[in-house]
């Protein structure tokens, strides 16, 4: 009977977007009411800094990001294409499930968090125009200039959220300032479905590329908490498992952090924050100022007990996701010569951080320019050969 079969499709669409508004609006509301009180202070003090009369103030959520990402259309990377060629003629494929196959757009925040700020001499938060020619990228605030905007921009043009945390210092607590990354990750969690953390000496190399095309190359399912790089191995003092833990297995360097809001996360933040603490982790407080601190308590102990399903914790491979190209040559105590192909990471010389903005940067604008000039060539194109003569 056509009637019954419409009203209850008709009931249950009504049903389905009520309890979808309650989700939807429940969730909307807490996370900004949380984020809020998080960032109020900050934002008090940014807008000071906008309102200064000889800088524009424009909206970044509003007008800002569309405008990015629509200039970049034509090169973006399809979330589920089953392989990317880079510039330099590499193929990368896909050799997992593809899970993600919608825009996650602001459910993934990517975050900046230092103790220090950019807000020096010819640095981008700092009082004067950038001089990016001058710009040394030299550690600090001159590397923090770089990759923030490196971070910032591929963000912008993939939808995702973007904030810089700046960190109050661990040091009163007796723990390095990298220990801030379970903290603050587990914090943002509350608000994102995804929290990617990419270290201040690391740079996202293919702009184009989407995360969710990462996330389906590197098998980050609905069930991973957490994935983040297989370090480098490396010769210190004549060691040669200065980059294994004590069961002799490579360590995973947080300088790239993937972390997924699940139950399982949450524990696992937790667990990974009072690590030092040695209530269920003997000898990890050994870890609170020595090198590799957060990273070393990760690999020792976390992810020996939170992974049930085997997929919970990835491990990403050292060349997508560690180091950069000339790594080796440069520092020959690095045995793994790891070429940071989707994310570079400058471990030993954090002012090539710079450099791999720039290249990140221009090849973007570059393959942008390209495809429209080489499309639409038709419009602006005279060959004389072909064309009768206009003289
Ligand atoms: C995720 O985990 C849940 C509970 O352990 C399980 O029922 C489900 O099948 C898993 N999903 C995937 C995609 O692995
Ligand atoms: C290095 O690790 C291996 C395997 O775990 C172990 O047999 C060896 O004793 C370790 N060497 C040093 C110098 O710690
Ligand atoms: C750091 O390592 C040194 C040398 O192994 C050790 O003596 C010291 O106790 C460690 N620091 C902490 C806080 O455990
Ligand atoms: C990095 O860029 C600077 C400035 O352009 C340049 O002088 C330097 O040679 C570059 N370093 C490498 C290793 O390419």
């Amino acid at each position: 009977m056509p009637p019954i079969t419409y009203n209850r499709i008709v009931g249950a669409g009504i049903g389905s977007f009520m309890i979808f508004v309650f989700f939807f609006g429940t969730f909307h509301h807490s996370s900004r009411e949380s984020f809020k009180q998080l960032t109020e202070a900050a934002q008090s003090s940014a807008s000071q800094r906008l309102c200064s009369p000889d800088s524009p103030v424009f909206s970044a959520s509003r007008g800002f990001q569309p405008a990015v990402s629509s200039l970049f259309e034509t090169i973006k990377h399809s979330l589920t294409a089953p392989d990317y060629t880079d510039a330099y003629g590499e193929t990368f494929k896909l050799e997992h499930d593809t899970v993600w196959r919608e825009p996650l757009g602001s459910n993934v925040l990517i975050i900046d968090m230092d103790t220090r700020s950019p807000d020096g001499k010819n640095e981008v938060l700092g009082p004067n125009k950038l001089n990016w020619e001058t710009a040394t990228g030299k550690e600090g605030g001159g590397m923090l200039s770089a990759s923030f905007m490196n971070h910032f921009l591929y963000a912008q043009i993939h939808g995702y959220d973007y904030k810089f945390f700046k960190a109050e210092s661990l040091e009163p607590e007796g723990l390095h300032n990298t220990w801030i990354k379970p903290f603050v990750m587990g914090r943002f969690l509350q608000d994102y479905q995804f929290v990617v953390f990419v270290d201040a000496d690391a740079t996202i190399q293919h702009l184009e590329v989407p995360l969710e095309w990462l996330f389906n190359r590197w098998g980050i399912g609905r069930n991973t908490s957490v994935a983040m790089p297989i370090d480098t191995m490396q010769i210190l003092d004549g060691n040669k498992n200065a980059s294994c833990d004590s069961k002799g297995r490579v360590t995973l360097n947080t300088g790239f952090v993937v972390a997924q809001s699940l139950p399982l996360t949450f524990e696992m933040m937790e667990a990974w924050k009072t690590c030092p603490d040695e209530n269920r982790y003997k000898g990890c407080g050994h870890w609170k100022k020595n090198w590799s601190h957060e990273q070393r308590a990760f690999s020792e102990y976390i992810r020996y007990d939170f992974n049930p399903d085997g997929t919970n914790i990835v491990e990403i491979p050292c060349d997508d996701a560690m180091g950069y190209p000339g790594l080796h040559e440069k520092a020959p105590h690095i045995i793994s010569d790891c070429h940071g192909q989707f994310v570079r990471h400058h471990t030993v010389d954090k002012a090539m951080t710079k450099n791999s903005t720039d290249i990140a940067m221009l090849q973007a604008i570059t393959q942008t320019m390209q495809s429209t000039l080489k499309y639409n060539r038709n419009s602006f194109m005279i060959d004389e050969k072909k064309s009768k003569s206009i003289f």
